[in-house]
């Protein structure tokens, strides 16, 4: 049977449908396209663009930089905007990280991610770790080693055989169909079947995205997650590439559990989507004595000079305008209300997720599930309608429609963003009565 792929349907080579509206400009929430109808953006893009759109003062930053110097080589020179942006990163994520592997998206940031564990172990002399656990649902990127530590079947469907021979990632998931996640009961278990002294890291997303639709770690779970980490010698690596720098109402998602991950993978917030970039931030424990700087880690663009200013400008703007904060006082008056407004639809279950990483979960039968995803019809008709939101999940079960607008959102568009897909729901539940659709 064939995996589903939600928001995939419509990438071509060129990675764009000719059926897309072409965008032409933006500011703040809201997008324009060439015939001049506006979209009000309830999820960020793809999750990404954390402070809204044409911010003057990530312009400003972005042109004076292009002004200066575009592109230096990191083994050729130094960039005082690279040097800026780590401080600036090191300076918020606390004393435990110690320096930061730059990468020019969220994929190699979780590649990066892979070889410093391996790194580390083979350092050790530890060489029999040699697995990683992943949590299903899951989703770290789309490169082929970031794909193997997925729990994306849909994405890695046609890499089967490549992955089958490198059979080191050991996928946990929930025992029953109470919950989503795997909770401590099948943590404890996978520890205990692979051999603690196999494990390399646990690699997992404190909020679920394309995959796990808003679906949350739970505290406790986290925690015991890092206990068995540190029992075993194995790394804790937090995927932050969604929920990094402001979006889940804390700088980082792992921050409400209290844990300190080994290694964080960021990318996404990193830039607000004003330019690539991704990176690790590498904590005490993962190179003692060593820097990574040392090792072979980069790519010809990473650390470029032009995405590290603006990626300064994007966390200074952050930091300055306390968007954490306002993400997790957002957040819950957006949760509330989606709640209120789920309650009229017999396909939508309770909203889940933290700070302004939200979703409504969409539930259908598994054969209409199969054949047409209710969470991309109800994206796809809200575009039509002026709202962009985001189809998530891999199952009945973890499908579900994103709500994560831009953490700058205020009050009058939270109220744009709930009428618009109210809207979209109404047109979406008259389609199905009048049997143009099946629910
Ligand atoms: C949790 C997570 N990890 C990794 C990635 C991959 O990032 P990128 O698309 O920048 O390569 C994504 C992208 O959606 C993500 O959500």
């Amino acid at each position: 049977m064939p995996s589903i792929c939600l928001e995939d349907e419509d990438i071509h080579d060129m990675n764009q449908s000719p059926s897309l509206p072409i965008a032409a400009w933006a500011e703040g929430c809201y997008i324009y396209d060439t015939n001049g109808k506006e979209y009000l953006d309830g999820s960020s893009g793809p999750i990404a663009v954390n402070i809204g759109h044409g911010v003057p003062e990530v312009l400003e930053a972005m042109s004076g930089q292009a002004k200066r110097i575009v592109f230096t080589y990191r083994t050729q020179f130094a960039s005082q905007a690279v040097l800026d942006l780590t401080a600036e990163i090191l300076g918020t994520a606390g004393k435990r990280y110690r320096e930061v592997v730059y990468t020019n998206s969220g994929s190699e940031a979780t590649e990066a991610a892979l070889r410093l564990v391996m790194h580390h172990h083979q350092a050790e002399g530890d060489t029999g770790r040699t697995a990683i656990l992943s949590q299903i649902p899951s989703y770290h990127g789309m490169t082929a080693g970031a794909l193997a530590t997925s729990g994306h079947p849909g994405r890695r469907e046609h890499l089967r055989a490549l992955h089958d021979h490198s059979a080191s990632v050991v996928p946990v998931a929930a025992g029953g169909s109470e919950h989503l996640l795997p909770g401590i009961a099948e943590w404890e278990a996978a520890f205990a079947s692979v051999g603690a002294h196999r494990i390399a890291a646990v690699v997992l997303e404190p909020v679920g995205g394309a995959a796990g639709g808003a679906a949350v770690v739970p505290d406790e779970v986290f925690r015991r997650i890092e206990e068995l980490c540190r029992a075993s010698g194995a790394l804790l690596v937090a995927d932050e590439v969604m929920t990094g720098f402001g979006r889940t109402g804390a700088w980082f998602g792992h921050e409400h559990a209290g844990v300190t991950p080994d290694i964080v993978i960021t990318g996404k917030g990193l830039s607000g989507g004003y330019t690539p970039i991704g990176a690790c931030l590498v904590g005490d424990r993962v190179l003692p004595g060593r820097s990574a700087a040392d090792l072979a880690f980069g790519h010809t663009m990473s650390g470029n000079p032009l995405s590290a200013a603006t990626a300064l400008a994007v966390l200074r703007y952050t930091r300055e305008h306390r968007l954490a904060e306002r993400a997790a006082r957002t957040g819950a008056t957006l949760r509330d209300r989606l709640a209120t407004l789920a309650e009229r639809f017999s396909f939508l279950g309770r909203p889940r997720g933290r700070g302004l990483l939200l979703a409504v979960p969409v539930l259908q039968h598994e054969e209409e599930f199969r054949r047409d995803p209710l969470a991309r019809r109800i994206c796809r008709t809200a575009q039509r309608l002026g709202l962009i939101v985001y189809p998530a999940g891999v199952s009945t079960r973890s499908q579900a429609v994103l709500v994560a607008p831009p953490l700058t959102i205020k009050e009058n568009e939270i109220d744009e963003l709930l009428l618009r897909l109210a809207r979209t729901l109404d047109t979406v539940r008259t389609e199905a009565e009048q049997g143009k659709v099946a629910v």
